[in-house]
């Protein structure tokens, strides 16, 4: 095992994390193919997993694969409407029900009434009975319900997110989603639906890839030319599980609730303005996400709306309620969310263990990854916005395999992806000392090793350094 220098073996608890003390771990959850094998058993049966927005499985009959490490499930809608999960394997000799090839995001269908397999026939009905077997004398009484209807998954949804856990002793959902859970509700994130969704198999470990979304320590290294209208000193805080980051500010003008998120004021002298440039920028150059087309336009006002000198606490508040009448006039309803859920919201979340969303309170933009196949150095990276849309007007999306182009992403994700696979390579050094992590502004990253340790027996679990 590749342990870095001053690695002591004890996990470091949340109020180590709290305390912000210096910590490290070994990069053997990111290179290890051993690792990724014990992940297979370790991690993915045992944790909530993210499958897809509710949305897309609406009516009875609906169904899609989901497939994660050497695991695929089958997920659907049974006829009375209600989810349903289950391994997709047949009991008879093992074979898939419904084929995944490598290189496949996911096989979906409508108005489904059962699974016949391909290889001798056996058919399951929508909750996953046994239907027909040929020839079932031959088994002279042996085959019951029991040993011959598929396995099935727990199911539950959260925010408009189909969740499924392979544990039959898992904690409910609600109860794993905990405060992070209870905050993000407040965004409604129910009512959004996708504006583009988008996938690429990476060369890099998927907790490189999510780890490259989860701090905005690393904006002003890589995406320098956001600077120039706002600062992006950050926090992060772990909340078990979970985790949360936000801008943090050392100028007492710029504190107010919205300052921890996207709509925030610029910094300079003449916030009026430079909000809205640090707004757009942001919109145009991550793939139109993380904002929407309602608050750039309202910010854009803002130079004529507002009058010079007026401080940045009340540009937002003026930005605030321009772009919620503008949206209520389209029939976009903003969801009340209290100013101290708004001031503790942050800017992200990072969900355990593959997950990072960046919310809004009319959009989301999102980061999710899976491992691919059995490479520790390749993983599916996914990225996709949400928005809220008047009813009748949400735009039709599918999953879309995604080169890396800056036409396909945007310039601002492109120098993400610029990161990752030289991380996956440069962490393989024999000079690489361990990593150290910003105590204050790269909690998640932590938080997500420290987590992973607990169902990981333990392994690479973070833990204080000698030097600290
Ligand atoms: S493996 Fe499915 S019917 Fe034989
Ligand atoms: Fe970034």
């Amino acid at each position: 095992m590749n342990k870095p220098e001053n690695f002591k073996p004890d996990n470091i608890s949340g109020k180590d994390m709290d305390e912000e003390k210096l910590s490290t771990y070994p990069t053997e959850a990111f290179l290890s193919r051993e690792y990724a094998e014990a992940e297979k058993r370790l991690l993915w049966p045992k944790v909530w997993n993210m499958v897809e927005r509710e949305s897309d499985l609406p009516n009875p009959g609906d169904w899609m694969t989901y497939n994660v490490a050497d695991e695929s499930i089958i997920v659907l809608r049974n006829g009375e409407g209600n989810l349903k999960a289950f391994h997709n394997v047949c009991p008879h000799r093992g074979r898939q029900l419904v084929d995944t090839p490598d290189g496949v995001h996911d096989v979906r269908g409508n108005a489904r009434t059962n699974f016949v397999c391909g290889f001798h026939g056996w058919t399951y009905d929508l909750d996953g009975n046994n239907t027909y077997i040929l020839d079932p004398q031959d088994w002279k009484g042996y085959l019951t319900p029991e040993n011959t209807c598929l396995s099935e998954v727990k199911i539950d949804t959260w925010a408009g997110y189909i969740y499924i856990n392979m544990d039959p002793d898992c904690v409910p959902l609600k109860e794993w989603m905990g405060r992070a859970g209870e905050i993000l509700d407040h965004f409604e994130l129910s009512k959004m639906r996708y504006k583009w969704r988008q996938w690429a198999v990476y060369p890099c470990n998927w907790k490189v890839a999510i780890e490259a979304f989860l701090e905005p320590y690393h904006v002003a290294g890589t995406h320098t030319q956001l600077l120039a209208y706002g600062d992006y000193y950050a926090l992060s805080k772990q909340y078990g599980l979970h985790s949360v980051s936000s801008y943090d500010t050392r100028e007492e003008k710029f504190q107010m609730s919205e300052s921890a998120g996207t709509t925030r004021a610029g910094k300079g002298d003449d916030a009026r303005v430079s909000t809205y440039e640090l707004i757009r920028e942001n919109y145009e150059t991550v793939n139109f996400a993380a904002s929407t087309e309602t608050l750039v336009k309202a910010a854009s006002r803002l130079v004529d709306e507002v009058p010079e000198g007026t401080p940045p606490a009340d540009i937002i508040a003026h930005w605030m309620a321009s772009a919620k009448a503008d949206d209520a006039a389209r029939g976009v309803v903003w969801p009340e969310v209290p100013p101290e859920v708004m001031a503790e919201s942050g800017l992200a979340w990072g969900l355990f263990p593959n997950q990072n969303i960046l919310h809004g309170v009319t959009f989301v933009l999102a980061y999710r990854v899976r491992p691919y196949g059995d490479d520790p150095n390749q993983c599916i990276f996914e990225s996709y916005a949400l928005e809220r849309f008047p009813e009748g007007e949400e735009p039709e999306t599918e999953w879309v395999e995604a080169e890396r182009k800056p036409e396909n992403w945007g310039s601002v994700l492109m120098q993400d992806f610029s990161n990752m696979e030289f991380v996956q390579k440069g962490m393989k050094s024999s000079g690489f000392r361990g990593p150290m992590p910003n105590p204050h502004q790269e909690q998640k990253v932590i938080n997500l090793h420290r987590n992973l340790a607990e169902f990981m027996e333990g392994r690479s679990a973070p833990s204080l350094r000698d030097d600290a």
